[in-house]
């Protein structure tokens, strides 16, 4: 299949599954974001960030109440514009953008139009070439949070099969262009109670 054809199909995959009501629940903000912003120094004043396959939005709209003016991004049409009006209805600054992330993980200007960002989200999106880009779409020390599902042999909640995993050490290597400051793995306990395989990890573009 090519890497256009397995766009759309993911693109019409996930505008589906969102408009059946997926995350509906998932309002809580990732567990790892709040852990690792908590070790940061507090965003200066415009400070800008990213949140790259963002869903619904649930880490943009929290990173927004804490004062950063947020970029989110995603393939799904449908998942922005729920994003759209939650963050209209709270006054918060969150622009959205439709993006493809997989065909063109390195277009810092269709991804971030204002210019590189001192912070990027990737949170449970499995895409290395992203990784890999982020010394593109970060400014000189700007920080990285991300959390991929990981491999596991255990039964998890996920995605099932590998395509949209990955191992910890192959997303530490997607990272080599930054410094890395925090980073684990293993199995994790959600709010809803389910167990998921996780790689985490905490990186500063250098400079
Ligand atoms: C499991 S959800 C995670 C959403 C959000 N980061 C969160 O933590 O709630 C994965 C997201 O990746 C998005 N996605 C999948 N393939 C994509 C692609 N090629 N480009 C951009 N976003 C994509 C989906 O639309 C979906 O919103």
């Amino acid at each position: 299949m090519s890497r256009a054809t397995m766009s759309n199909d993911d693109r019409e995959r996930w505008n589906r599954r969102y408009r059946e009501g997926a995350y509906l629940g998932r309002t809580h903000p990732s567990a790892w974001l709040v852990e690792s912003l908590a070790r940061l120094p507090a965003p200066s004043d415009g400070a800008r960030a990213l949140d790259l396959a963002c869903g619904r939005g649930r880490n943009a709209l929290y990173l927004a109440r804490q004062g950063w003016v947020v970029r989110a991004v995603d393939i799904s049409a449908v998942a922005l514009e729920a994003l759209r009006e939650a963050a209209e209805a709270e006054d918060l600054r969150v622009t959205c953008g439709e993006w493809d992330l997989e065909a063109s993980p390195g277009d810092a200007a269709g991804i971030t139009p204002d210019g590189p960002a001192q912070l990027a989200l990737v949170i449970r999106y499995a895409n290395l070439p992203l990784i890999r880009a982020m010394k593109d779409l970060l400014c000189p020390g700007g920080v990285l949070i991300a959390e991929m599902h990981r491999v596991t042999e255990q039964d998890v909640a996920g995605p099932g099969g590998t395509r949209f995993r990955v191992e910890p050490e192959e997303l530490l290597a997607a990272a080599c262009d930054l410094d890395i400051l925090h980073a684990e793995d293993g199995h994790y306990g959600d709010p809803d109670g389910k167990t998921v395989a996780l790689a985490r990890l905490v990186a500063q573009r250098p400079g």
